[in-house]
């Protein structure tokens, strides 16, 4: 994880020998309210980062689990993991990095602002192929559905995989890639437009998880013989009908709690069938420099040869992020959300 102080250092009491930003700030948890478009002290540069003038700032799930408290952190805090921009300035211990460069970057919490100090070790020089809205739209779901596909369970031609909301941010990149390495896709979601954009990045059968027994429908599909691998970015409401969708020795990668955080479980329940559980973070991935160029290197090849269709599904200016959280959480994206800075 990156390190909180980065995100804490420009909370201070403003004075006015400091100079301001406009930034979301969260002072206590709780419902979109308690999002404050308000001005803070804008980052000072230190010799290990660079200074970035954001263009966009990715919104995501995560985001809405630090504003409500699922995920504790000390507050006053800003939010946002991930943004592209503009350097502003660069340490003098930095180096590959130039004022006037575009960048993407991954952060802890502070990318919902017009300035952030991004880390060498996350930021990545965007290629002339790729725009910056896209490089801020593709960067944190496209990072997790790469490492969940490659390293979480390594899909192969011939599996078949389970991918719950499958027409999500998330969930349509790690459609395109089991596709892309091979393997037939069940996806799921909760309606019919949702069930076309799921079949046009590639699903081959749909299940409507809101009204169907998706375990029964698995086994129709699978002609009773059950998916290799499951990727859950759902949690609570999902579980269960993970575990029963999978074949012997199958894996279940549970990424995300979009309907609540999955229940503590019992370890014998893997015995049944043989499964592997994972419960990963992108972040474990991605924690040195080398991962994380090499993923993100990967990633926007994978955009410019429109292997990945990354689609913007909501564009919110950055003092409407609580409308941007109520799209996310009501369940109205399909694709990308970000915030114009
Ligand atoms: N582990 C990691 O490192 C990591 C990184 C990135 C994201 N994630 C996780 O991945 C998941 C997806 O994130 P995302 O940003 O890509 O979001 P998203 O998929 O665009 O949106 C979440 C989707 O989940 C489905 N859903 C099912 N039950 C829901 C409920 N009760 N409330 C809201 N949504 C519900 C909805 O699709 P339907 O309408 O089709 O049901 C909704 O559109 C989240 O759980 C997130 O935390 C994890």
């Amino acid at each position: 994880m990156f390190a909180v102080k980065s995100a804490r250092n420009f909370l201070r009491p403003l004075s006015k020998s400091y100079s301001t930003m406009k930034a979301i700030q969260v002072s206590k948890t709780g419902d979109v309210s308690v999002l404050e478009y308000t001005d803070v002290k804008k980052p000072e540069i230190n010799p290990d980062t660079i200074l970035v003038k954001n263009l966009y700032s990715g919104v995501n799930f995560i985001d809405t689990y630090f504003r409500t408290g699922l995920y504790p952190t000390p507050l006053p805090t800003l939010l946002g993991r991930e943004g592209s921009g503009i350097v502003e300035q660069v340490g003098q211990n930095v180096s590959g990095f130039s004022v006037g460069d575009t960048v993407a970057y991954l952060a802890n919490n502070c990318t919902y602002a017009e300035y952030s100090l991004a880390e060498p070790k996350s930021t990545y020089k965007v290629p002339s192929g790729v725009s910056p809205d896209i490089a801020c739209a593709s960067l944190l779901q496209g990072l997790t559905a790469l490492t969940l596909v490659t390293r979480s369970y390594a899909v192969k031609k011939d599996d078949t995989i389970l991918v719950h909301a499958a027409a999500g941010g998330t969930g349509r990149l790690v459609v395109q890639l089991c596709k892309y390495y091979g393997a037939k896709v069940i996806g799921t979601t909760s309606s019919e437009e949702k069930a076309e954009i799921a079949k046009s990045v590639g699903c081959d059968h749909i299940i409507y998880y809101t009204k169907e027994d998706v375990a029964t429908r698995v086994a129709e599909i699978t002609n009773g013989k059950n998916v290799d691998a499951v990727f859950d970015g759902v949690g609570k409401s999902t579980f269960q009908s993970s575990f029963d969708s999978l074949k012997l020795c199958g894996t279940l990668v549970s990424f995300g709690n979009a309907s609540g955080k999955v229940p503590p479980i019992e370890i014998n329940i893997l015995s049944k069938k043989n499964l592997v559980l994972l419960r990963p973070m992108l972040f474990g991935y991605i924690s040195t420099k080398q991962e994380f160029d090499h993923y993100t290197g990967i990633l926007f090849d994978l955009i410019a040869k429109k292997v990945l269709d990354i689609s913007i599904c909501g564009t919110f200016d950055l003092k409407q992020a609580g409308e941007a959280h109520t799209f996310l959480e009501a369940r109205k994206s399909t694709g990308k959300v970000i915030l114009k800075i």
